[in-house]
């Protein structure tokens, strides 16, 4: 039998930390959604393919070879797309902007879903996104949902690209994560929204290694795993 624990919430929250994280230390596997839809946003950029376009988007998911190869230098995940190394073009604000954009599609979430399902597998599996708790996995063993305010959000971003270098605004990051959120809360299908039964953590005022802890414990309780 093959366990799935889901963490899901907005952009910048620190679902890809925790989540990489915890299939290290519990030899599971990981799936980083947000990469699939990232590669498909990209791909879709690069080939002049409308963002709403949805046949062709459709097509595009069901006929590239995707691959994803946990890397915790390069985010949750290094991303390969027909043999191409799109590591780090899908971390850009731009490749999360047209990520949300066309995960809007119902078509293109739909021909996603088995993909996704996929990658469960024994002994288990982690699974990082908006959706993997309420569509992807409904019967998930356990289920986090990590929150915090958009300006706690933006400021660890705007850290975050501090960090390698790049020079940025607060206030455009900050308009960015706002519309990233309402995009990805009032979309018709499969919008952001925490499972009935997920366990709820507001990462506001916490380190990443205080909820890290705090989501082992409960793992540890409720699974008697770790
Ligand atoms: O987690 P992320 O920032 O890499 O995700 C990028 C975008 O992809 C996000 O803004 C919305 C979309 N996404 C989604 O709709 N469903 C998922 N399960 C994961 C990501």
């Amino acid at each position: 039998m093959s366990v799935v624990i889901t963490v899901d919430g907005p952009s910048g929250v620190g679902k890809g930390t925790l989540a990489i994280k915890l299939a290290q230390v519990l030899g599971f596997h990981l799936l980083d959604s947000g990469a699939i839809y990232r590669v498909i946003g990209v791909a879709a950029d690069r080939s002049g393919i409308a963002l709403d376009d949805e046949n062709a988007l459709v097509h595009l998911a069901e006929h590239s070879d995707m691959q994803f190869v946990p890397n915790v230098k390069s985010g949750p995940v290094a991303v390969m797309l027909d043999g191409e190394d799109l590591t780090v073009e899908v971390r850009t604000e731009k490749a999360g902007n047209l990520a949300s954009m066309v995960a809007v599609l119902p078509a293109l979430r739909a021909a996603l879903l088995q993909k996704q399902k996929d990658f469960s597998q024994a002994p288990g599996l982690v699974a990082d996104g908006r959706d993997m708790g309420t569509v992807v996995f409904p019967e998930a063993d356990l289920k986090f949902f990590l929150d915090a305010s958009a300006e706690v959000r933006a400021e660890r971003r705007v850290k975050q690209l501090q960090a390698m270098g790049r020079d940025v605004i607060f206030n455009k990051i900050y308009q960015e994560v706002m519309e990233r959120d309402q995009r990805d809360r009032n979309r018709k299908v499969a919008p952001l929204a925490p499972a009935d039964d997920a366990i709820l953590i507001d990462t506001s005022t916490i380190s990443a290694e205080q909820v890290f802890e705090m989501v082992k414990k409960t793992i540890s309780k409720q699974l008697g795993l770790l």
